[in-house]
């Protein structure tokens, strides 16, 4: 009987149809889709950490804003993405938990620290640029719930980059000093930005299946090499140099051919050993700890209400 439920998924599969929290689905099916999801949930909410760290020095009341409401929509993409993944038969109580005890991953990218104002920029223009490329094909994922999420997590991502953007374009055109300070941002924010959208498809260990689920649309390197040719031609238009000597246009390809990444430093990261991990691990659990109170209270008022609907 299995056999004939995979042949009714497969089938599913290769017409395109979304497969919904009830269907029946192989359990490799529903363990990479809640690895997946739930990673990429922790990623929108340690993101909060980086950017949070400026919303009190914004340099004026309109920026302080923007990043205000960029920050309260990643904390809303997180809070979308475990609401998906718990249709998947997970807890959020045991997805904090795996987050908390160091168990489950996040992006890499947000164990790098924010030193300047400039990185706001960058985070926005390089950062959310990667996701973007990352998460529009997601919006055609196999899974319903997580395919309807990334709709509107893509529009708001959307904005999140051109506010980066706009902030770029704002300190190249500024004094020397600003269009420094945003050389330097895309200096240390480039490397890490490639390093995001994950291992090299030979180093993939799920892309393949996860392609023939059509969970993943595109691979790493795809991705990757779509982010270098969007965003070069963007840099250039900043006036700022990618910290890449080999970086060329390849005629034949079409495409930019770039050097070496450093996979060393980004298995470091991933492993736990980047610049910002035990920082980032330690203001999670400190907030989920000092926020007991709240979690206790809001209980024992929906008991209260509960008991009152009973007398
Ligand atoms: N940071 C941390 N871990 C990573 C990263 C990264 N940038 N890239 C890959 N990994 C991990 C994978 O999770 C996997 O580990 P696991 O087996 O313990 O789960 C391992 O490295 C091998 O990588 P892949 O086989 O390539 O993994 P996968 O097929 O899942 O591809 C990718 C990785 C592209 C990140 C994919 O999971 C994805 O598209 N996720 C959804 C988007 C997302 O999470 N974005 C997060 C940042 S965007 C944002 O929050 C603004």
């Amino acid at each position: 009987e299995i056999k004939n439920l995979e042949d009714i998924f497969e089938q599913r599969i290769a017409n395109d149809e979304k497969i919904e929290p009830k269907d029946w689905m192989p359990e490799k099916y529903r363990k990479t889709h809640i690895r997946q999801m739930s990673q990429h949930a922790h990623s929108e909410i340690v993101g909060m950490l980086p950017e949070g760290n400026w919303i009190s020095r914004a340099p004026s009341l309109r920026r302080k804003v923007a990043l205000l409401a960029k920050v309260q929509d990643e904390a809303g993409h997180g809070l979308y993405l475990y609401s998906a993944c718990e249709t998947l038969g997970v807890s959020r109580e045991e997805l904090y938990r795996q987050l908390h005890s160091g168990e489950a991953k996040y992006s890499s990218i947000f164990n790098y620290p924010t030193l300047t104002w400039a990185d706001m920029g960058a985070i926005g223009w390089l950062v959310d640029g990667a996701a973007i490329i990352n998460q529009v094909p997601l919006c055609n994922t196999s899974y319903g719930p997580y395919a309807r999420a990334m709709v509107r997590v893509c529009k708001e991502e959307s904005f999140h980059q051109r506010q980066g953007y706009e902030i770029m374009l704002t300190l190249c055109n500024g004094t020397p000093e600003q269009k420094e300070m945003a050389q330097d941002a895309l200096n240390r924010w480039w490397w890490p930005s490639l390093m995001m959208l994950g291992p090299t498809d030979d180093a993939s260990v799920h892309t393949e299946q996860s392609m023939k689920w059509k969970l993943k649309r595109k691979t790493n390197d795809e991705l990757r090499q779509q982010f270098i040719d969007q965003t070069v031609p963007q840099a250039d238009i900043l006036g700022l140099t990618i910290p890449d000597p080999d970086l060329k246009f390849n005629e034949e390809t079409g495409s930019y051919d770039f050097g070496e990444i450093d996979w060393d430093e980004f298995w470091q990261v991933v492993k736990g050993h980047g610049p910002c991990n035990k920082e980032r691990m330690n203001a999670r659990v400190n907030a989920w700890n000092e926020g007991e109170w709240v979690r206790d209270a809001a209980v024992a008022y929906a008991e209260k209400q509960e008991n009152k609907k009973v007398a």
